[in-house]
């Protein structure tokens, strides 16, 4: 018996190196790549979002991805897979524990929508394939398609959520699945299929996209995909004098990372101990950088002004990411050769995309359920199975109200920036500099100069800092205040203020209960 307390209970470990690169990798390759990136890129500046793009990549991105893995790895050695344990043991004070509970409550809160959204694009991948859209005429009635499928409006197509539930179950059913697996099984073993396929559907997009030329060049010559790649890379040097471009850089990085969760770290804690972190690290952003700039910059932005010209792309993209996505790409479909073939690849890419996101969005919960409270991995994937569905209920009927939106504010815009923060004051500064570049450093397959510690001590939380100010000072109010809402949607976002905020005070209870059980062993069994 007296074995079990410096044994606590066998992890699961990464099988492959190139299983952990892909797995991390199918992270963060998500529906932020293909969607997300290409509408704020066209919409803040163009070729010119890259500057403060890259500057985000280099002063937060990288430094916090290997913080993130350091921490991970560090946890993982003393058996705790998600940031409560984590900084436990990186700061040996009681409140500790308490912070690290962001790190499971962000991660879970986003995925109760964030499943929501993956769901859509399943069903629409199937729309594609029997070309239910597919004599929908015009970009309104696209967008009162898609309304009337996510139960907003009722139409001819859809006559309530019906069909929304379906694919959202089907999604929620594998999730579960993926999960009940464990890592190796099911989550690196899926990403090893699931990342070379979602670069071979993109590169087969890319491809078609590049030799698409003028849809209608006797009608519309300025409409070709020379254009629209110049649309979408032609910098336009004027918004970097704008904070909001910079912001929206930062955010895309913090997205499409997946920094800043909680995530990274609990794939990162089934490392093993002396596993490099330095060099995995920087090829899973490269291959995320990939994926988002050279095969999400190249799809949905160009091909739209292909067919719509560079005005009515740009007011697309201004309506925001699911317009693009969902409306217009739909409708440029219908005109393409072997579209129904298309629509169905587009489609399944950002599914495949974005169910690993879902289950690496899910994973900090199941570590937690494992680690702290020993249930077994197939209770546990059926906890967050049942949980996910039950609370996504109110996103799905309020989600004309801007639930959705509300919670995506407070959990992947601004939960993110401040959890980064105190992230690096936890491992940067409270254990100490030297200490966490030593902790980075075990087992380093390359060499690091030394200034990255620079970077992580004082550029990185200053520019977070500074980004957040700005932000509030643009932002801030707007938000909490609900300015520019309609007071009918006013008792639904306090509603989903109210869930969030419940589901943070539940989250602090099983950190709470956790380290009850944990005492409550060690005094049983003295070591
Ligand atoms: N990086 C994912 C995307 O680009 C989103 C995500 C964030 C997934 C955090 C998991 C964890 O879509």
């Amino acid at each position: 018996m007296a074995k079990r307390s410096q044994e606590p209970h066998k992890r699961e470990k990464w099988a492959t190196r190139i299983g952990v690169v892909l797995a991390m990798a199918a992270n963060a390759i998500g529906i932020g790549n293909f969607l997300r990136f290409p509408v704020q890129c066209a919409q803040n500046g163009g070729g010119a979002f890259m500057i403060p793009y890259f500057v985000a990549f280099l002063v937060i991105g990288i430094p916090l991805m290997w913080i993130e893995w350091g921490v991970g790895r560090f946890g993982g050695k003393y058996g705790h897979g998600t940031t409560p344990g984590m900084f436990h043991y990186l700061w040996n004070h009681p409140v500790a524990k308490y912070i690290g509970a962001i790190g499971i409550f962000l991660p879970f809160g986003i995925l109760i929508y964030y499943n929501y959204i993956v769901s859509w694009t399943l069903a629409y991948s199937a729309f594609s394939f029997t070309g239910k859209y597919f004599a929908v005429p015009d970009h309104g009635q696209m967008v009162e398609f898609l309304a009337a499928f996510q139960g907003k409006v009722v139409n001819s197509h859809f006559n309530g959520s019906g069909t929304a539930i379906l694919f959202l179950f089907i999604t929620i059913a594998l999730l579960t699945w993926i999960l009940s697996r464990g890592v190796v099984k099911g989550i690196e073993t899926v990403a090893i299929w699931g990342v070379p396929i979602t670069f071979l559907i993109g590169g087969i997009l890319v491809w078609k996209v590049l030799f698409l030329g003028a849809p209608d060049p006797v009608h519309y010559p300025e409409r070709s995909i020379i254009n629209g790649l110049g649309f979408m890379w032609n910098p336009n040097f004027a918004a970097l004098k704008d904070s909001k471009v910079w912001l929206a850089a930062t955010g895309q990085i913090f997205f499409t990372l997946s920094l800043g969760f909680g995530s990274i770290q609990t794939y990162a804690s089934y490392l093993s101990e002396k596993d490099d972190v330095v060099l995995s690290g920087l090829a899973t952003v490269t291959t995320n950088e990939f994926s988002e700039v050279l095969l999400g910059g190249f799809i949905a932005i160009p091909v739209t002004v292909a067919f719509f010209g560079i005005a009515e792309t740009a007011v697309l993209a201004h309506s925001g990411a699911f317009d693009i996505g969902f409306c217009a790409l739909p409708l440029i479909f219908q005109k393409l050769a072997g579209g129904q073939i298309f629509g169905t690849l587009w489609f399944f890419l950002l599914f495949i995309a974005g169910l690993l996101s879902s289950v690496s969005l899910a994973q900090p919960m199941m570590a937690f359920l494992q680690d702290e409270f020993k249930l077994e991995r197939g209770k546990a994937a059926l906890v967050i199975g049942g949980l996910s569905l039950f609370l996504v209920i109110p996103v799905v009927l309020f989600l004309k109200h801007g639930f959705l939106d509300e919670m995506d504010f407070w959990l992947g815009t601004f939960g993110v920036v401040i959890f980064a923060i105190v992230e690096i004051i936890i491992f940067i500064w409270i254990f100490k500099p030297k200490n966490a570049w030593k902790e980075i450093m075990i087992g380093a397959d390359i060499k690091v100069p030394h200034f990255f510690l620079f970077i992580m001590q004082y550029v990185t939380p200053v520019y977070l800092g500074t980004l957040l100010v700005f932000w509030f000072l643009q932002d801030g109010p707007r938000v909490i205040f609900m300015k520019g809402i309609e007071p009918q949607h006013f008792p639904y976002i306090w509603f989903a203020r109210f869930l969030l905020a419940a589901l943070l005070f539940v989250t602090l209870v099983l950190v709470y209960l956790a380290w009850q059980r944990k005492h409550r062993i060690q005094r049983r069994i003295p070591s």
